[in-house]
């Protein structure tokens, strides 16, 4: 499973990069307004500092526009993922951005037909958001489920299951239980990943023990 942070704070991706577990950055408008940066420089900055997919949105709504906005958001870097809205023309977009050789990712996916549809344009990404589904009710992870269980039926579709609007370690740990490939996650719900509780007090009590033992490794 691939580790995505949804982030456009170059601070945070920069620190989190060394962790060793960010394979790649989303970023959605309402994140490059958050981080009060030129949208293009913010694009270019954070492709220098991760290897891996970098999604930068369209915000156009018309086809043309946006298959015009992708082309200039992809000739900033080799690993920008041009990222079109899950419409009717958003998958025009990526359709013809796909078929240049760019990767896609279709956000804004609310539902399994909507996934299909996706998958048949060619993304490269479909992303399901979890969190959205889960605050009006609906079972966010249940959508992933069903997508990954059709993707599955067709071997033909080649599209990653991103599992987008995450908002903690459950999302995380059961979206891997079902073969999601990749979860784009904001910062403090990576660093979650990595605490629990029994670890400080083990590693606390282990650390006390050895300090009576007056030795040091070096
Ligand atoms: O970037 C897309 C998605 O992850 C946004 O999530 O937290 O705004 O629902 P959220």
């Amino acid at each position: 499973m691939k580790f995505f942070i949804d982030t456009a704070d170059l601070d945070e991706i920069t620190a989190l990069t060394e962790t060793g577990m960010v394979d790649g950055v989303t970023t959605n408008p309402s994140l490059i307004a958050k981080a009060g940066r030129p949208f293009l420089d913010a694009i270019a900055e954070i492709c220098h500092v991760v290897t891996g997919p970098v999604s930068a949105e369209v915000t156009a709504t018309d086809a043309p526009t946006m298959i015009k906005e992708g082309r200039k958001l992809a000739a900033i870097a080799d690993n920008v993922a041009v990222k079109v809205p899950l419409t009717e023309g958003g998958l025009m977009a990526c359709k013809a951005l796909s078929d240049e050789g760019t990767m896609v990712n279709v956000t804004l996916c609310f539902s399994a037909a909507q996934a299909i549809l996706a998958a048949k344009a060619g993304a490269t990404f479909v992303s399901p958001f979890v969190g959205r589904l889960d605050d009006l009710g609906q079972d966010g992870l249940g959508l992933v489920e069903d997508i990954c269980d059709i993707y599955a039926n067709y071997p033909n579709f080649k599209t990653a299951v991103l599992v987008a609007s995450v908002r903690g370690p459950q999302h995380v740990v059961d979206a891997a239980k079902m073969g999601a490939d990749v979860v784009t996650l904001p910062p403090n719900a990576l660093r979650q990943l990595f605490q629990h509780p029994l670890t400080d007090k083990g590693l606390q009590s282990f650390l006390s023990d050895w300090a009576t033992t007056g030795q040091s490794i070096l």
